[in-house]
């Protein structure tokens, strides 16, 4: 995420001391995920060596820092490097699990799992890591941060359980995608935010701010991704694109483009008949491409307004330009 940011002067040291407490959720993640037998460690060392943007884990450290009690101190406690490295192993997990449901075979610019050693050990893989988050998590003394990992993992579940179960719908409606979307993205952004702010001793009010102000950013990002997947090529985003067509899962731009154009039947033939080509000349004649970016923009402005309960500071310019970052991204 660090390099997707384009932070003015005054944030160097944040963007400094975000990179150093990374590096140590990096660290947390690998020692923990670590085992004594080579046909694991292999498996894991692939996953690994290909880190994504760590969005979440910044989204966590970052919130940390804004909620200090001074945010001008930027150092992190332990609890947060293990939260962070908590939240990206849930993560990696889902990710795991979800190049397998839309049969992937790109991610991070690298072979998926499931690509290189089939479906089962990418399964298997993804059950590894959600049970060594749920381990990780409660090295933590306090119930409450085991609590909220594991509601929010059966949310992400659950989003996900909510769009297979819309695979091949056409009609979807747009109040069903933001379920979705809240519930599979919106829920771990969330669960970041609300975990840096907990354990810096933030207020109620203010933890309840970071959590919304990360689901309505996570949606935001979800949206974006949507729109990369139908309208970026691999080679630029790094993992499989078109999925989401080719898999029947209707996302805001189509939804908007079915619910406006002169012949939504022609348009869901185009679908079902997973005719790309048509179907992206008819998005660039209409407006919906536009219309889902202009959504994600305006979730993201309800996002800042979050920001405005924490004292200004540093930190809190960089969660902000992450906020504009998660819609301005290629990959
Ligand atoms: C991909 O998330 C899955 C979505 C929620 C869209 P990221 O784009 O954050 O994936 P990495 O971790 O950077 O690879
Ligand atoms: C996000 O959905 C997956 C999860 C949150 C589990 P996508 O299917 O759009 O994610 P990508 O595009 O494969 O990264
Ligand atoms: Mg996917
Ligand atoms: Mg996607």
């Amino acid at each position: 995420m660090l390099a997707l940011l384009d932070l003015p002067p005054e944030c160097a040291p944040v963007a400094s001391a975000l990179d150093a407490a990374l590096a140590r959720v990096a660290a947390r993640f690998d020692e923990h995920l670590a085992t004594d037998l080579d046909a694991v460690d292999d498996l894991l060392a692939h996953l690994t060596a290909y880190r994504g943007k760590m969005l979440r884990p910044s989204l966590c450290l970052l919130m940390a820092m804004a909620c200090a009690e001074d945010p001008a101190d930027l150092t992190v406690r332990d609890e947060h490097i293990t939260c962070a490295a908590v939240v990206e192993m849930v993560h990696m997990a889902t990710l795991v699990h979800d190049d397998v449901l839309d049969e992937a075979d790109l991610r991070r610019r690298s072979p998926t799992i499931n690509h290189l050693r089939g479906n089962e050990a990418a399964v298997i893989l993804g059950d590894y890591l959600i049970a060594s988050a749920y381990a990780l998590c409660s090295t933590i003394a306090d119930q409450a941060t085991s609590l909220a990992v594991a509601r929010a993992s059966r949310t992400v579940c659950a989003g996900e359980l909510l769009q297979l179960s819309n695979r091949g719908n056409l009609d979807l409606d747009e109040q069903t995608y933001f379920q979705i979307i809240d519930r599979k993205t919106g829920e771990l952004a969330a669960l970041a935010c609300r975990l840096g702010a907990m354990h810096a001793g933030a207020t109620p009010a203010r933890i309840d701010a970071a959590d919304r102000f990360g689901r309505l950013l996570g949606q935001a990002f979800q949206i974006q991704d949507d729109l990369l997947d139908l309208t970026a090529s691999p080679d630029t985003v790094g993992k499989s694109t078109q999925r989401d067509l080719d898999l029947g899962k209707l996302t805001l731009p189509l939804i908007r483009h079915l619910a406006a154009c002169d012949r939504p039947g022609l348009a869901r033939a185009h679908i079902r008949d997973h005719d790309t080509e048509a179907l992206t000349r008819e998005l660039a004649a209409g407006g919906a491409i536009e219309e889902a970016r202009e959504i994600a923009g305006t979730l993201i402005r309800q996002a800042l307004a979050y920001l405005d309960t924490l004292q200004p500071s540093a930190p809190r310019i960089a969660l902000q330009e992450v906020a504009r970052a998660a819609i301005r991204r290629d990959h």
